[in-house]
């Protein structure tokens, strides 16, 4: 990639899909790749959680693994940010862990062996507190959230596949798998709609009041 070529968003043709938290080894090439820290290949270094420097011009933002990596205040923002970011039209993905797949493939509640439970008590927390994790998300609660900020047309695809050719293919991340019914990954889309919308703050005000209150509550 030639890194001299690249044009940021703000400039008129520059590149118009940005991907969020790409990380050391998911640089995508004809994508604006942002992330907190600067990793070689990153185009900006950036807190997608701050205010951003472009309003409605995006086409596509994607973030693979990343938002978990999130506490639920900076969710929001950044979902506030990137519904502000994209232009009329535009569409967010973001793929992230399930909840639900971890609570089924992680503790055996029927197992007898003490060994077993020693292991998947640490598989447990590694899943909640591991990697710099801050929230798993379940479908409903991602759904919601990402209906609340405005987004319309809020649907799930399996991994990889999308209705729009763009964002098929996007995801990266290895280990995908489908466990008691569940995938171990949720990935949603949305678009920002084409008339003004504003957020059902009553939604996030009460995400954000009961995150204060089972899990940040004590820290
Ligand atoms: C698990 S990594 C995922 C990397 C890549 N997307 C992948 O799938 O391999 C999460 C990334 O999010 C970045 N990140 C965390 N908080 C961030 C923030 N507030 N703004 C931008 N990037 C952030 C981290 O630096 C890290 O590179």
């Amino acid at each position: 990639m030639n890194l001299l070529e690249r044009k940021s968003p703000s400039h008129i043709d520059g590149i118009k899909q940005v991907q969020v938290g790409c990380g050391p080894h998911n640089v995508l090439e004809d994508w604006w790749n942002v992330d907190i820290r600067a990793f070689k290949g990153v185009d900006e270094v950036m807190d997608v959680t701050k205010v951003w420097a472009w309003e409605g011009i995006l086409d596509y933002i994607y973030g693979e693994h990343f938002i978990e990596h999130l506490e639920l205040g900076g969710a929001i923002s950044f979902l506030k940010n990137a519904f502000n970011s994209l232009k009329p039209g535009g569409k967010i993905r973001l793929s992230t862990p399930a909840v639900e797949w971890v609570l089924a493939t992680h503790f055996d509640l029927e197992s007898k062996d003490d060994e077993v439970r020693v292991h998947q008590t640490f598989a447990t927390n590694r899943a909640f507190h591991g990697w710099g994790h801050h929230f798993l998300y379940s479908r409903p609660l991602l759904k919601s959230l990402v209906a609340s900020i405005g987004f319309e047309d809020v649907k799930f695809f399996p991994y990889g596949e999308s209705n729009d050719p763009r964002l098929a293919n996007m995801e990266r991340h290895g280990g995908f798998r489908v466990s008691k019914g569940f995938p171990s990954v949720w990935t949603v889309e949305g678009t920002r709609p084409k008339s003004n919308v504003s957020a059902d703050e009553n939604f996030l005000a009460r995400c954000q009041n009961e995150y204060l209150k089972y899990v940040a509550s004590g820290h």
